[in-house]
């Protein structure tokens, strides 16, 4: 089990290993999987996840991570943290999103947006689902008090700025519709490792999102991600990319080049199923190559 502890990583983990993968040799070719977003292209659609507070895990961990994805040519995202350390990060090269709180203070909401369009990020967004605390109260994270989200302060937050807006923590297809209504510029389908116990798998849920959005923006993905194999399928499950986050922790104290070998590690495993299922490009993947089981 290791790095993955929640019930809803067991679960998440489990729907992973039920999916099934038939092949597609005759005409495929030798794939590409580079990514074109918001008008820039990445080397892979394996991201970052939107980790935060990692200089204990390893000395200067937040711009490690950051430097690992830029040597990878994959997009970086990035939590909470100042506005101090999100310029170092942006110093390493690495194109970055943010993902501001969802803050009690809207004032600090509306700073770190304009720092982070000041700054130079590629996008900013907000994990709405970090509103709550497990009792019900509103969350306290790191003694910075947060707040459930209204459609009304998302479409203020969104307006605020000029970047693509993404809003991260979504698991049902009525969060989605609702954000896409607000003006996201993407979702990201996460249950942010088990916020909440027994939560749907983002692979269970990422066909239907996909649907209630209509494909008008891209539909992201995190929680659990630790091989191509996994990429592949949120892939032709419908997602435009992922994101990866504790399975490379452990490798940031080996320092950049160790986290971006394992990003290249699992675009090569990614290509190497495109090529065997007839996937020539991000834009050919197809949901009918995958079996649903349950044994
Ligand atoms: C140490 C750590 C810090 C995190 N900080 C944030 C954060 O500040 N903002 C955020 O949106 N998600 C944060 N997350 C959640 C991740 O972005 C991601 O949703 C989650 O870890 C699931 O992906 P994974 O299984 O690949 O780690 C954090 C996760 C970890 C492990």
């Amino acid at each position: 089990m290791g790095i993955f502890t929640s019930d809803s990583d067991r679960i998440t983990r489990n729907y992973f290993d039920s999916l099934l993968i038939e092949t597609r040799y005759i005409d495929s070719a030798v794939p590409d999987s580079s990514l074109e977003l918001f008008g820039e292209t990445f080397r892979t659609p394996i991201m970052t996840a939107a980790l935060s507070h990692l200089d204990g895990t390893a000395p200067n961990g937040m711009c490690t991570y950051a430097k690992g994805a830029e040597i990878a040519g994959a997009l970086h995202w990035v939590g909470m943290g100042s506005p101090a350390e999100l310029e170092r990060i942006i110093d390493t090269g690495a194109k970055t999103v943010k993902i501001v709180k969802p803050m009690e203070d809207e004032d600090a909401i509306f700073m770190e947006l304009e720092h982070a369009e000041k700054a130079g990020c590629f996008a900013v967004g907000m994990d709405i689902d970090h509103a709550f605390s497990s009792d019900g109260k509103h969350d306290n994270v790191m003694g910075i008090p947060m707040k459930p989200v209204t459609a009304d302060a998302l479409k203020k937050y969104i307006a605020s700025v000029k970047l693509p807006f993404i809003i991260k923590g979504v698991t049902s297809p009525i969060d989605a519709i609702k954000a896409k209504s607000v003006g996201a510029a993407g979702l990201v389908v996460s249950h942010h490792h088990g916020m909440v116990g027994y939560s749907v798998p983002p692979l269970m849920v990422l066909p239907e999102i996909v649907k209630a959005t209509g494909g008008s923006i891209p539909i992201f993905a995190d929680c659990g991600f630790e091989s191509g194999m996994d990429i592949y399928k949120a892939l032709a499950l419908g997602a435009k990319a992922v994101s990866v986050g504790r399975f490379l922790m452990p490798f940031l104290h080996e320092g950049p080049d160790a986290v971006a070998t394992q990003i290249q590690k699992m675009d090569a495993e990614l290509r190497g199923v495109m090529a065997r299922t007839g996937v020539k490009d991000l834009s050919s993947f197809d949901p009918s190559v995958i079996h649903h089981t349950n044994f």
